[in-house]
């Protein structure tokens, strides 16, 4: 095998942050080498210096035994190494097509102008060849959504035909369609010899995608396993350190729901993403909402936290109309949306900032004067219970790793009590450890009577958590389930689809 990607000793520190610790990483081609460990063990670090984002403080690169220092990402991209990022990778205020060949519109110079027609021909082109073809070349970026734009990058990163590829914890916040461009991409590239280097915090995508599986921790290389040793229990261990115990999701079956109803939805259309959309939400329920991408289920999300307005129909939380955000919070309903950079959180805001900002009711006087004391107390609590990994609670959000960003989103709402709330894919992309601790929390909060809408692309969680589960197909109630330990994946995507 061709030794391709190999990294010698590589640190790198921010601030007082180490973030790698003299790793050391070697990437062969014709494979797949899944990287795993807990949120900020250093992943995306490692990877993103090797694909020309940052810089190493310490350390050697080598590209097919040559000395790699790409000077940028499209340097790095044109010599043959490309990276799908774990945030938002492309530029809202421009077109798909720009995006893709963004840097190097110096190609479609005809004269002085560029020739815009040529560029979204080609950029359509790219765009089919990875096989989303629904995704208009010509659109603007930022009305496209989550998973349309993470194709867009996709596209972008394979016009390079890159002989190395990251794809950094890209799967999660995708459904099937885009999950399934993913992995075919990544299976031709093992096929012609070349090098995908996998991140994902899906212990069984890892082990079934993934030919060698290399763990971090704190900064720190822990163990390369290769095919034949993996083993669940094993990998977790190296992960974090310890054995995890305890189940993961609920395992009670009795149904203990309220008769009572805190949220009503009736008829609620919009667009083509909400068709007579009606159900109601009991005290002490998790009601979860599945579906493919598109099937209306994140924009009853924003709907039902006022956040986008239905065309027709109704909704009322304990007998009250909601009408904006405002009064949705005056309501005691929390919303985690899903784009989470974009719409849970000020990225060059601390981490007390942002979790303080949903609880002010908490901790100030008449939503005024802010004592600081227990301002300090509100966001500590918060920043233990879903250890968010940080220097302090004054660290910019922009500056943690994505899991733990996740986990700012989701402590912002959890800490402020909310009698309802709406989680639109709440564990994204954070690791096994706290993800049972925010399903544990989540079972809390229904035991209290607080009641949760669960949406979420990952049917295993669903079926885990909810004590009733409704399969949504464009924009309609397709299938409402009864929780039940017989409830299997294949049942519920039969509505799907
Ligand atoms: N620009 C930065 N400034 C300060 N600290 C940073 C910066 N970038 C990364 N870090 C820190 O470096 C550590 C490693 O982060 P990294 O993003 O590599 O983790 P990760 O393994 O990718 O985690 P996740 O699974 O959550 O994505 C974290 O503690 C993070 O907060
Ligand atoms: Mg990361």
């Amino acid at each position: 095998m061709d030794t391709i990607v190999e990294i010698r000793q590589m640190s790198k520190s921010f601030g007082p942050t180490v973030a790698l610790d003299h790793v050391d990483l070697t990437a062969y081609g014709g494979e797949i080498l899944g990287l795993i460990g807990e949120n900020g063990s250093g992943k995306s670090t490692a990877t993103s210096i090797y694909a020309g984002m940052q810089n190493c403080d310490e350390g050697e690169m080598l590209f097919r035994g040559e000395k790699w220092n790409p000077s940028s990402m499209n340097d790095a991209l044109k010599k043959g190494v490309g990276m799908i990022v774990q945030e938002n990778g492309t530029v809202p205020g421009i077109s798909a097509a720009e995006n893709i060949f963004l840097g190097e519109t110096k190609e479609f110079m005809s004269g002085l102008f560029v020739n815009r027609k040529k560029m979204i021909k080609d950029a359509q082109d790219a765009l089919n060849r990875i096989g989303a073809d629904h995704i208009n070349a010509a659109a603007m970026t930022g009305s496209l959504d989550f998973q349309d734009r993470k194709l867009i990058e996709i596209a972008r990163v394979m016009t390079g035909s890159p002989s190395v590829l990251v794809v950094d914890e890209t799967t999660t916040a995708l459904s099937q369609k885009g999950r399934d461009i993913i992995y075919r991409i990544m299976q031709e590239m093992k096929e012609e010899g070349k090098c995908v280097i996998f991140i994902s915090h899906d212990l069984d995508e890892i082990m079934n995608k993934c030919d060698r599986l290399t763990v971090l921790r704190d900064g720190k290389i822990i163990r390369t396993f290769s095919h034949d040793e993996f083993e669940e229990g094993a990998i977790k261990a190296a992960m974090i350190g310890r054995e995890l115990k305890g189940s993961y999701y609920r395992d009670d079956y009795d149904g203990t729901v309220s008769k009572e109803t805190v949220l009503e939805a009736d008829n609620l259309n919009l667009s083509n993403q909400l068709k007579d959309f009606s159900f109601s939400l009991h005290k002490g329920e998790i009601l979860g909402i599945g579906g493919l991408s598109h099937c209306g289920m994140h924009t009853l999300g924003k709907v039902l936290f006022a956040a986008e307005k239905a065309e027709s129909g109704t909704f009322t939380v304990n007998g009250h109309t909601v009408r904006n955000e405002a009064e949705a919070m005056k309501y005691n309903i929390g919303y985690v949306a899903k784009d989470r950079d974009v719409e849970s959180l000020c990225l060059e805001a601390s981490i007390k900032d942002n979790i303080a900002i949903a609880g002010l009711d908490k901790f100030a006087v008449n939503n005024f004067l802010i004592l600081p004391k227990r301002e300090k107390q509100y966001v500590n609590e918060q920043v233990e219970s879903l250890s968010i990994k940080c220097h302090d609670a004054d660290q910019y959000v922009s500056t943690l790793s994505g899991g733990n960003k996740q986990k700012v989103a989701f402590g912002k709402w959890i800490g402020r009590d909310s009698e309802i709330l709406i989680l639109d894919c709440p564990t994204r992309g954070v690791d096994i450890g706290v993800k049972q601790a925010m399903y544990q929390l989540m079972y809390r909060m229904k035991q209290e009577g607080k009641s949760i809408i669960l949406i979420s692309e990952e049917l295993a969680e669903l079926i885990g958590m909810s004590d009733r589960l409704i399969i949504m197909k464009d924009g309609h109630l397709a299938k409402e389930f009864a929780r039940s330990p017989q409830l299997s994946e294949a049942d519920a995507i039969e509505y799907m689809i």
